[in-house]
């Protein structure tokens, strides 16, 4: 048999008979649908072949990372072990009278469940966080092995992550992946910041925190959606699925979603019991009530939330700019910082802004596909026989951003097109409150 056809015999038996049934049931796959609790093993590039142009050699790369799958937060640790225990019970409890649709097997799921998270550890990095870093830093080597060095030096070499166990975690995870175990050891990491204009220029931007975060407005679309007749539906549907006789709230059905999601991107083997009672088009819409507050939170819906995200694609343009080849940055930060930097660079930018009347089926911003755990982006700085050329990755994937014609981008065309954003990002002019700058 050649490799290929062994390929696709493994993936054939993988598809039936490793990947619980449960997970397929409806004709839908829960795991397309979990916003930004989905596990980056549902996303990356399997192919990490080298990335060669001609006349081109890769030089340097700048990278930005989300750290990878967490614990929940305290807030979530607490819930689970109190409001969705009580639910467990209740479900448990109308079976005897035989209603729902759970299966047996399911029950049998519910009746096993519990949560036991040290509330010490939330936000923590996972097992599954661990290998999501070691096996995205090992794929990117393979593709640019001239610009990422496998030997490490301080001078070829720059790691920075955020002042949060689970950014922290991620670095050294990474680095793993690309170093053998000496070299590991022997990373300088730059100092974490308690306040970092960089990785999480927004934390302290007062402006933004007032104008945005703050700002009641910025959850109206979201608010509305969670009382509109689709989500008042999707209560009924999963409420009926599981047999009970009121109808759930929605606080205690997004706290069975996200724990559907979380449980779901710990362990590659075990199926969680809370992505049982929903069918294709509950998880759509839970999906959709979690992507209209990031799209008015970190997205579109407001100018300075994008904006400020000057403050970090702008070492980009220094680094490629000043340092010697080859040099490779890597980043470690937040869900928060990823989606601002992309609707910086203009990408998955809906036609329409995202309202709460209804599911907008078209948008291309999908937290599930754009903010995953250990979601990514990756310039890659190439010198060339007619200049200075940058390629973009996007969870690992080549893209052409929407200001160049191709994939391999002029240097001195992004530089033009982000001037702004390179000479004028002036973050106390920019965030504070009492300087009136338009927004
Ligand atoms: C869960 O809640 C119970 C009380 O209902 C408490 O005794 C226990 O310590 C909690 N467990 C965790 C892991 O928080
Ligand atoms: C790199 O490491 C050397 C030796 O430990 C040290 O002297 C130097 O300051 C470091 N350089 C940077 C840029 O951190
Ligand atoms: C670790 O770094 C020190 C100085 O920064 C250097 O002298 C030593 O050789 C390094 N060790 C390894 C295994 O590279
Ligand atoms: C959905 O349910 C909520 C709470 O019961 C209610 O306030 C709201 O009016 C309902 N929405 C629609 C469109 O019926
Ligand atoms: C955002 O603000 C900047 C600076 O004030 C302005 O140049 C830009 O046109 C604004 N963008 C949008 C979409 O309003």
């Amino acid at each position: 048999m050649t490799v290929k056809v062994i390929y696709t015999v493994i993936n054939l038996f993988i598809v039936l008979y490793i990947l619980p049934e449960s997970f397929a049931f409806d004709s839908y796959d829960v795991r397309n649908y979990l916003s930004t609790r989905t596990p980056y093993r549902f996303k990356f590039n399997r192919d990490d072949s080298r990335l060669k142009f001609n006349g081109c050699k890769d030089a340097m790369v700048w990278m930005i990372i989300r750290h990878g799958t967490r614990l929940p937060s305290a807030k979530d640790i607490i819930a689970m072990n109190s409001t969705l225990k009580d639910i467990k019970y209740e479900i448990l409890n109308v079976q005897k009278r035989k209603k729902g649709v759970l299966t047996k097997e399911q029950l049998k799921q519910f009746k096993a469940w519990s949560s036991v998270i040290d509330i010490e550890q939330e936000k923590f990095l996972t097992h599954e966080g661990q290998h999501e870093m070691i096996l995205l830093a090992e794929r990117m080597q393979n593709r640019f092995p001239n610009a990422i060095r496998n030997k490490y030096s301080n001078k070829t070499h720059q790691f920075r992550y955020t002042a949060t166990q689970r950014a922290q975690q991620s670095a050294r995870y990474f680095t793993i992946g690309l170093f053998d175990k000496r070299d590991a050891q022997n990373v300088t990491f730059l100092p974490a910041k308690k306040i970092d204009p960089v990785l999480r220029f927004y934390k302290h931007c007062d402006k933004w925190q007032k104008q945005v975060k703050k700002n009641p407005d910025t959850y109206k679309e979201q608010k509305l959606f969670g009382v509109s007749s689709q989500m008042n539906d999707t209560l009924k549907s999963i409420s009926n699925r599981l047999g009970l006789d009121k109808i759930m709230n929605l606080d205690s059905v997004d706290l069975m979603y996200k724990t559907c999601g979380y449980e779901t991107a710990w362990s590659k083997h075990h199926v969680s019991p809370w992505c049982y009672p929903f069918d294709g088009n509950s998880a759509e819409n839970l999906e959709y009530y979690h992507d209209l507050k990031h799209y008015w939170m970190d997205g579109y819906g407001h100018n300075l939330t994008y904006r400020q995200a000057c403050m970090a694609i702008k070492t980009m343009f220094e680094i490629f700019k000043t340092k010697k080849d080859p040099f490779a940055t890597f980043l470690f930060a937040h869900s928060g910082t990823l989606l601002k930097i992309l609707s910086h660079l203009h990408l998955y930018k809906p036609q329409t802004p995202l309202t709460g009347h209804a599911v907008n089926k078209e948008r291309r911003w999908k937290t599930s596909d754009i903010d995953c755990f250990a979601a990514n982006l990756a310039f890659v700085l190439y010198r060339c026989k007619d200049g200075d050329h940058v390629l973009t990755l996007h969870q690992e994937r080549v893209i052409k951003l929407p200001m160049c014609a191709k994939e391999l981008c002029p240097l001195q065309k992004l530089e033009e097109h982000f001037h702004d954003s390179i000479h004028n990002c002036d973050y106390s002019n920019m965030c504070s409150l009492d300087k009136d700058s338009s927004s």
